[in-house]
Formats: C-alpha cells, sequence, structure tokens
C-alpha cells in the first residue's frame, strides 16, 4: 500500500515543526502505524540548515519520552509533489509556502493546511513561535502540538 507522506513545517525547523514530526512519529509507533507514513518536517528560512533542533525543544521532548532526531533543512518546491500533506505552525508560514506554491512549476500535489486545524483542547489558531521566549514556551508548544497532530492523524484515519 503506498505511504501517507506528511511535511510539518515552520520557520526555522529547529523548534516548533521538528517538535510535530517527532510527536507524530511517537504516535504512530503506539498506534502500531509507523510503515504506513513517511513524516520529515521543514522550515521557511534558511538560516538553520544543517542543524540540529534547538537543545531547549530537544530536552523539553525528551522528558516527555520524545526524541527529537531532525537535521534542519529549507522547504522546497519539489516538496510540493512528494508530500501528501503540508502542515504549516502558524499563518505567516501558511502564507509562505502557498507563495512558494504559487511560484513553483508544480503540479500541487500536496494539501497545504494550518496544523491548529486539527486543534480540540487548545484554542490557539497557531502555534507559538518559543525561540525568543522562556523554557515554559518549548512545554507550551509540546502541549498544544500533541493534541492537534493527534487530531490530524485522527482525520485521515
Ligand atoms: P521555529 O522557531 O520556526 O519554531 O523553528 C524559530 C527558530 C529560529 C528563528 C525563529 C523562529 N530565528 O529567527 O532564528
Amino acid at each position: 500500500m503506498k505511504k501517507i507522506s506528511v511535511l510539518f513545517v515552520c520557520l526555522g525547523n529547529i523548534c516548533r515543526s521538528p517538535a510535530a514530526e517527532a510527536i507524530f512519529i511517537s504516535l504512530l509507533k503506539k498506534k502500531g502505524l509507523t510503515d504506513g507514513f513517511i513524516v520529515d518536517s521543514a522550515g521557511t528560512g534558511s538560516w538553520h540548515i544543517g542543524k540540529k533542533a534547538d537543545s531547549r525543544m530537544r530536552f523539553a521532548a525528551e522528558r516527555r519520552d520524545i526524541n527529537i532526531l531532525s537535521r534542519a533543512r529549507q522547504i522546497t518546491s519539489k516538496d510540493f509533489e512528494e508530500f501528501n500533506y503540508i502542515l504549516a505552525m502558524d499563518d505567516s508560514n501558511f502564507r509562505n509556502i502557498q507563495n512558494l506554491k504559487n511560484s513553483a512549476d508544480s503540479t500541487d500535489f500536496a494539501s497545504i493546511k494550518k496544523i491548529q486545524d486539527f486543534r480540540s483542547v487548545f484554542k490557539e489558531q497557531e502555534v507559538p513561535d518559543p525561540y525568543f521566549g522562556g523554557d515554559e514556551g518549548f512545554d507550551y508548544v509540546l502541549d498544544i502540538l500533541e493534541d492537534s497532530v493527534n487530531g490530524f492523524l485522527e482525520s485521515i484515519s
């Protein structure tokens, strides 16, 4: 059976989208669904290409037994053809992804959505950027993402 491919996207690809990717991978593992999916993350920006996720996010995730292993990369027009779903963390990411799609010579394969479209417990319509804030912001992002990533999986199951 063809695998379902999911790309999580934020600005830097060192905080929110690597966390969403790792939470989704962990959820798939718990549900025995790993083999049915390809999961990745990317940033709209290029500053952190090749870097590990921010240590504050990695440590906050480790405390929940979630390992963030990704290295940052930038989204490319090829991603629109290779992924079934592209999930943006906030409105700005969403707009930037749409602009890239509109300027790309691609066949528009991916369904582009905001991850918070799938929230159930939390009211936030965007995943807040924790990069310039305190440690508690990273835990809050994980709380929000655990809710909406779960909702996303339910929506496609
Ligand atoms: P992210 O957070 O988009 O969740 O990875 C950020 C990381 C770095 C920067 C901004 C946001 N930055 O400006 O370098």
